[in-house]
């Protein structure tokens, strides 16, 4: 409960009240995550290692007997109503449509869904690449499997949710950001095999912080270049399995495939593999660096990350760019990249612990005397997935 903004859980709760009178709801939560390292890798069947923070999506619910799906957010002051048994996808882009495609999803997987109200809260920034709409998911299905007594089972949900995104919601996803808020523990990032879907916990060693820094800049036209570079990978994979069937994905394919490949492929897409390919190794080099303690690596790692994203996979931009030099240049900045999609929002940087206060102000002053936006930098720590309040 430390890690949930106990104000928070109070506001929802008092506006459920209001909005829906009865009985007192339960509240569902769920985080939203930073990505230590390996990005973009996710659709490409690699590694990624995310970390969730304490900001959260809350739901605040109660069943209905009557079918029906019953939301108010309290972000967007608005009450949206649907048969919760007869949605179809696609279903929108809007706040409702985050929430209605997790019951479609449900639904189509054959789980129970009856009607339920909710009242939609949380302090994930929306639209700052920390993951709010997959908090937002998990947070439903963790109510959803509480209202209908399905037992919750994490890898599920974290699928059943990036088929809501997909399908419902229309926007072409990898699993990490799902997994990462119903399955993470507190106290470590997580290894993730988006091909098997294994885990292990890596734990992020005590003396170093993790902060966030968060340019303040929102791309609007991030989903079309996610989905060209997603096209990339896949013209890359179609070419190189037309000699070697058992590729699959560029998780099957090495530096010196891609070389070989480089004659039949656009300059581009060359590029674009070219990042993934090495940044599919990175999230398990990063797990060793910190197991061993070995921080000076883990910051190289993700120096190296943030210049293939920048070079290669291009979907850094300037403030990113900036506020990622500025860490670095901090003696107790150990490395730092940019996190999520890109196009804006945020980056990370690990820092020596002591010294988290005065970096945030030296970055953050650095910054500002450059970009006028609203950025903030706040260190932030692993805590745990999806659950119930009770
Ligand atoms: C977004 C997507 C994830 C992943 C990252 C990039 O956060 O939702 O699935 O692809 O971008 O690593």
């Amino acid at each position: 409960m430390n890690d949930i903004d106990s104000e928070l859980v109070r506001r929802v709760v008092v506006r459920f009240r209001e909005s829906f009178p009865g009985e007192a709801p339960r509240v569902a939560v769920a985080p939203g995550r930073v990505n230590l390292i390996g990005e973009h890798t996710d659709y490409n069947d690699g590694f990624v290692l995310p970390m969730a923070i304490a900001r959260h999506a809350m739901v605040a619910f109660r069943p209905r007997a009557d079918g029906v799906l019953r939301a108010h957010s309290i972000a967007y002051g608005e009450t949206k109503e649907a048969a919760a048994g007869s949605l179809a996808a696609p279903g929108g882009h809007d706040w409702f449509a985050y929430v209605a495609g997790v019951v479609w999803a449900f639904a189509s997987e054959g789980l129970p869904v009856g009607g339920l109200d909710v009242v939609l809260d949380g302090d994930v920034p929306i639209g700052a690449g920390l993951s709010s709409s997959a908090a937002l998911e998990m947070a439903t299905a963790r109510a959803l499997c509480a209202a209908a007594g399905v037992p919750w089972d994490a890898v599920r949900m974290a699928k059943l949710g990036q088929t809501a995104e997909n399908r419902y919601v229309g926007m072409n996803c990898g699993i990490m950001d799902q997994f990462a808020s119903a399955a993470c523990e507190a106290g470590s990032a997580l290894l993730l095999d988006c091909r098997s879907l294994e885990t292990r916990a890596v734990p992020v060693p005590p003396g170093v912080a993790v902060v966030v820094m968060d340019t303040g800049a929102r791309r609007t036209l991030a989903a079309s270049a996610y989905n060209e570079r997603r096209a990339s990978c896949e013209r890359v994979v179609a070419e190189i399995a037309r000699a070697n069937p058992a590729v699959q994905a560029l998780r099957d394919v090495s530096a010196s495939d891609l070389e070989a490949a480089k004659a039949g492929l656009d300059e581009t897409d060359v590029k674009r593999a070219s990042h993934v390919v090495a940044e599919i190794a990175r999230p398990a080099a990063l797990a060793a660096a910190l197991a061993e303690g070995d921080l000076v690596k883990a910051g190289r790692l993700m120096k190296d990350s943030h210049v293939s994203l920048r070079d290669l996979y291009e979907v850094s931009c300037e403030e990113l760019d900036l506020v990622t030099s500025l860490a670095r240049r901090q003696p107790s900045c150990y490395g730092a990249r940019m996190t999520g999609a890109g196009f804006g929002g945020c980056a990370i940087a690990l820092v020596d612990a002591s010294d988290v206060d005065a970096f945030c102000e030296e970055v953050l002053f650095g910054y500002k005397a450059t970009f006028d936006l609203p950025a903030a930098l706040y260190p932030c720590r692993p805590v745990a997935g999806a659950h119930l309040l009770e």
